[in-house]
Parts: C-alpha cells; structure tokens; sequence
C-alpha cells in the first residue's frame, strides 16, 4: 500500500503533538510548586507534615535553595548622624554633612565664633563647600554655642 500525502500529514502532525506532550508536561508540573515562606520556615519536623499533605515535600525540598531575607532591626545612634537641635541646627546639617560626620566636627576643641567663622568659611573657599555667604554667620553661632558644649 502506498503512502498518500494525507496519511503522511496526519501522522507528522499527530507525531508532533505527542512529542509536545510528552516534553512538555514534566517541566511544567514542579515550576507550578513556589515554595512558600511559611514551608521554609517550618523547618524539616514540620515539613515532613507538610509532605503528608501532598506537594509540600517539593515547597520544602526547594525551600533550602536561594536567599532566605530575615528582618534585623538596628539601632545606630542617633547623635553622631546629625548636628542636635538649636538655632541653626538646620543650616549645618544641610550644609556640613555632605563631606564628613557630624560627630567629626562635634568632636573638634571649642573654638571662638571668630575661629568658626573662618573655618566656615576655609570650607567654603578651599574645600568648596557649597555654603551660602548669607549664611555663614548662622552656622558659625550655632558651632560656637555647641560645640564644645557636648
Ligand atoms: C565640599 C566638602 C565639604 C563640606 C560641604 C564641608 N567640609 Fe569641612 N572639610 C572638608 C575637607 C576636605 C576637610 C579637610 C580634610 C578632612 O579633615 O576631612 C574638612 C575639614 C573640616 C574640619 C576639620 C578641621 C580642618 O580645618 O581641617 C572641620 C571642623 C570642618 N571641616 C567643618 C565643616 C563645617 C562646619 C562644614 C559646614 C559648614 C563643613 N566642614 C562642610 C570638606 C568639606
């Protein structure tokens, strides 16, 4: 019997549907299971509960691979990250953070407001510290008053 172009038709296609099919379906099925936090957390007492309930020996299995991001709560202090309240506190930790610390200058000798003025101002004209000339005079006040006092 010869082989009509049809017959061969339907079975390439028929052919090709099968090996879909068959290629197909593994790969799909496991990637559907998206380990939960709630399995990678059970630990493997727990998981093997889960496993009795059917698809959670696969959550559990896979739970071990890839990061686990945990919640830290730090506390830094607060007082060297920025200048304390008074007068003008707004001016330098606007004006002064960008380059060093806040503790770096708090920890500085006390020094006249004369003194701070000018090195106010050395930050602006060597370091080009982007102060406003207009606001010199407040920042240099506020430095005499606390630093030194703290
Ligand atoms: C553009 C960056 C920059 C800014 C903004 C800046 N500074 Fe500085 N500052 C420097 C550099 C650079 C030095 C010298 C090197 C060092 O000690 O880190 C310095 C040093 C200092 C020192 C140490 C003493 C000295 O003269 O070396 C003090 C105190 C100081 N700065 C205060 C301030 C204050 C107050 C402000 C805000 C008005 C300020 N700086 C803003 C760059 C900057």
């Amino acid at each position: 019997m010869a082989l009509s172009f049809k017959t061969v038709s339907y079975g390439l296609v028929g052919l090709t549907a099968l090996v879909l099919l068959l290629d197909g379906k593994p790969r799909v099925a496991p990637q559907a299971e998206i380990p939960t936090r709630t399995a990678s957390e059970a630990g493997p007492a727990s998981g093997a509960g889960a496993a009795g309930r059917g698809g959670g020996a696969i959550a559990s299995s896979q739970a071990s691979f890839g990061p686990r991001f945990r919640n830290l709560s730090v506390e830094l202090p607060s007082s060297d990250r920025t200048f304390p309240d008074g007068p003008g506190a707004d001016l330098v930790n606007s004006n002064c953070l960008a380059c060093h610390s806040a503790s770096m200058v708090l920890s500085q000798p006390p020094l006249s407001l004369a003194a701070w003025t000018e090195e106010v101002n050395k930050m602006r004209n060597a370091f080009h510290a982007p102060v406003e000339a207009s606001d010199v005079q407040a920042i240099a006040g506020y430095l005499a008053s606390v630093v030194g006092s703290h």
